[in-house]
């Protein structure tokens, strides 16, 4: 039997393969389904990051199957000019569901493209150039996303446009700014805004946020947060674009994360979970910034635009998620994820910190608790420990922070197997210290 070991197959993959992060998990994945995946050794492994935090169905989900395996053969892809059913069935639901009046779709399929589109409307909106973006941020790898992300990838890659601004994220576990022992978001935003006031040119186009920084650790913005960001944007003439491509589609325990602070976006950026794991992103705007950035030519032309495979798959991921209950399923089992690693964080006193919201949490590792000395060795440790016991984990280390672990298992998974993951990281964090 071939195994993970495999020396043809890690041969080729050496030989054939350009490493675009890091390197890989050393198993071979032979095949991927409900919450797990397996193994060429023939193991299970419970994927607690739903892939790339994407699948909230679960791996290979019967209806999702069948939507793919009927539109491949039916009605697939399309001249983008063109126009199905699926596509504006697709943006009539979203409108149905998303807040405020964000009635008008444009569909995609990644989210950096996403919010690339996004970013070049509110330009077009505003009339102007400059984006501001925290900076733990991630928007993803194409010009536009990249310039606004600031968690990684920076250094190498020549100057980000003029206009490229960022401000810190409102971190409660290591508060930069503080009144009575804790984070003081309204003293830390008043400030970045007065610097973003002096470096401006006068040309604000827009803010783009994610309502928890995944990438950047799973920072949660503080109740309230939303809403003075919103008033910081309009005050300048700015957009607020929001970026819920880990957030949206009830992982949060509610359908949207901007929910909870009743704050409407000018944007709504949506994608990994819209797909469900398949390639679908969408950018949702009010008529007002619609109409206004066509008349003035708005183009985001691409080849994969309103194609209806994707957006039939997205109908589909929309029509599970309510019909079963999903996003209440969340909140549900997020709290039993959340009061679980609370337990643990009981016992190790190498967990500094558990947050997030639903079925998106964070647990900040270090090397003591009274200081807050990261632990990156640690968490990389715990990290294969876990692989090797059959859960898959995805860590970030982020200067100034300890390794944070980013849990975020499909909506879908059962009491059982949220109970499994906590176990096995109990049992990793037990023989890794
Ligand atoms: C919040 C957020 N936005 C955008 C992206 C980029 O999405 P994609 O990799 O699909 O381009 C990511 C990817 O991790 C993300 O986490």
């Amino acid at each position: 039997m071939v195994r993970n070991d495999d020396p043809d197959f890690w041969r080729r993959a050496r030989r054939h393969l350009v490493r675009y992060g890091g390197t890989f998990a050393p198993v071979i994945i032979e095949r991927a389904e409900g919450s797990f995946v397996y193994d060429a050794d023939g193991r299970k492994i419970l994927d607690f990051t739903s892939g790339q935090m994407s699948a909230i169905l679960g791996h290979g989900h019967h209806e999702i199957a069948a939507v793919v395996a009927h539109h491949v053969g039916r009605l697939d892809h399309l001249f983008s000019g063109m126009l199905s059913r699926p596509v504006v069935d697709l943006a009539t639901e979203l409108a149905r569901l998303a807040p405020g009046g964000l009635e008008r779709t444009l569909l995609l399929t990644t989210g950096a493209e996403a919010n690339e589109a996004a970013l070049r409307m509110a330009k077009l909106a505003t009339g102007g150039w400059e984006v501001v973006s925290f900076a733990q941020s991630w928007h993803g790898m194409t010009a536009g996303a990249a310039s606004a992300t600031y968690s990684a990838g920076r250094k190498g890659y020549g100057p980000a446009p003029t206009g490229s601004f960022a401000i810190p994220a409102p971190n409660a576990y290591r508060p930069a700014f503080e009144k009575d022992g804790a984070l003081d978001w309204r003293t830390e935003l008043d400030y970045a805004f007065a610097l973003i006031d002096r470096q401006s040119t006068g040309n604000l186009a827009a803010f783009l946020a994610e309502p928890i920084l995944s990438s950047g650790g799973i920072i949660e913005l503080p109740p309230g947060y939303l809403a003075a960001l919103k008033r910081k944007c309009s005050e300048r003439g700015m957009l607020l674009i929001l970026d819920e491509a880990q957030t949206g589609i009830g992982r949060t325990g509610l359908m949207f994360a901007c929910e909870r602070d009743g704050v409407v976006p000018d944007i709504l950026t949506l994608s990994k979970t819209l797909g469900a794991g398949l390639p679908l992103a969408a950018v949702m705007t009010t008529p007002e910034i619609e109409d206004l950035c066509h008349d003035r030519g708005f183009l985001f032309y691409t080849t994969h635009v309103s194609d209806p495979l994707p957006a039939a798959v997205g109908l589909k991921v929309l029509e599970i998620v309510q019909r079963d209950g999903l996003v209440a399923r969340a909140e549900e089992v997020g709290a039993r994820l959340a009061a679980r690693l609370r337990g643990l964080q009981q016992r190790f006193a190498c967990i500094g910190d558990v947050r997030g919201s639903g079925l998106l949490q964070g647990v900040e590792l270090v090397a003591d608790r009274a200081t807050k000395v990261p632990a990156p060795e640690l968490g990389d440790a715990v990290t294969r420990r876990c692989l090797e016991l059959g859960l898959s984990m995805n860590i970030v280390q982020l200067p100034g922070m300890g390794g944070v672990f980013r849990i975020a298992p499909p909506l879908t998974a059962t009491d059982d197997e949220i109970d499994l993951g906590v176990s096995i990281l109990e049992r990793a964090l037990e023989t890794c210290l």
